[in-house]
């Protein structure tokens, strides 16, 4: 553990505001909500009477149900608020919907919106924490929390890995708050994907620009593969799905060309065929589903530490 400071921060709403100690003090409190779980202790009270409501204005299935379970092991009540069901096809604001919630005593405000920014605009409206969830293409610091912990997990370290972004760089949060924590912890970054996604403009944040997956394959300790988001491309911007997969998905001759330790991540959900293929995603390099379990400790920590509590240490 490499923890050298607190957190005193009542939102989470980006990795660029976060110093390295930060980042890895959370990165440590993941690990202590984990080592309990395996321990068979699943329970904790930190947020013993605390309400937890989650604001999720796009789809999810493991970040909305991953913070939902993080509260809950806390000690939290949770409201989980859908807004196809709400008064907000009454018109009602995304502001006004927001303070409703922290009338009825939400301490906290987990917000997914398709609006970069969106966090951040609320914490100027309530008293509540609010922790970001994936603002548009602007970050998921959990997601890159999460994917930080693996790596630690699998390889022992951040510092001095070569990390490689492979996919859509241009439309993806997951990118950018893996950029910033990957910087502040010391790595290499490597973005790797076609130039309408990945532009040499990104080499202003520290990283490589690479266009060609196979060159860069034999240099990299980890490959997080990221989806391809169509829902936020305003124009095609490569000539087809099976011209992408053969220059940018991961297959078993890629594996094969990368090293034996070779981490393959990829934040969720998957399109198997498309950025990688089935036996890739199964295969024994993958640590996919070991990123969602983390994400639960990641989320644990997080809810707690904005509301100022720290996990209890391990008793033997
Ligand atoms: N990785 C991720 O954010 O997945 P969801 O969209 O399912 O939450």
């Amino acid at each position: 553990m490499t923890a050298t400071t607190s957190f005193n921060h009542r939102h989470l709403l980006a990795l660029e505001q976060l110093t390295r100690d930060e980042i890895h003090y959370i990165l440590d409190q993941a690990d202590i909500y984990a080592a309990h779980a395996n321990a068979g202790r699943l329970k904790h009270s930190v947020l013993n009477g605390t309400l937890v409501a989650q604001l999720f204005f796009e789809n999810s299935t493991r970040t909305r149900s991953s913070f939902g379970l993080a509260a809950r092991r806390l000690g939290a009540d949770t409201l989980d608020f859908s807004p196809s069901s709400s008064s907000i096809s009454k018109g009602e604001s995304f502001i006004d919907t927001a303070q409703n919630l922290v009338a009825m005593g939400a301490k906290v405000l987990v917000v997914r919106h398709s609006v970069p920014g969106t966090p951040q605009l609320l914490t100027q409206y309530t008293d509540a924490s609010v922790v970001n969830a994936g603002d548009g293409a602007h970050e998921h610091p959990t997601q890159a929390l999460l994917d930080l912990m693996t790596i630690r997990q699998r390889k022992g370290r951040i510092e001095g890995l070569t990390v490689a972004l492979v996919g859509d760089i241009l439309h993806s949060r997951v990118a950018r708050s893996n950029i910033w924590a990957l910087r502040k912890l010391g790595a290499r970054v490597i973005l790797c994907g076609p130039p309408t996604l990945v532009s040499d403009r990104w080499t202003t944040l520290g990283c490589e620009v690479r266009h060609h997956l196979d060159a860069i394959l034999p240099e990299v300790d980890v490959v997080n593969v990221l989806r391809i988001q169509f829902e936020r491309q305003r124009s095609a911007l490569f000539p087809s799905v099976a011209e992408y997969f053969e220059l940018y998905g991961m297959t078993q001759r890629r594996i094969e060309m990368g090293r034996d330790d070779l981490l393959l991540l990829a934040p969720g959900p998957i399109n198997r065929g498309v950025e990688l293929t089935p036996e890739v995603a199964d295969g024994p390099n993958s640590a996919i589903l070991d990123q969602v379990t983390n994400g639960l400790a990641v989320r644990m920590a997080v809810l707690g530490l904005v509301q100022g509590h720290a996990a209890a240490p391990l008793e033997f």
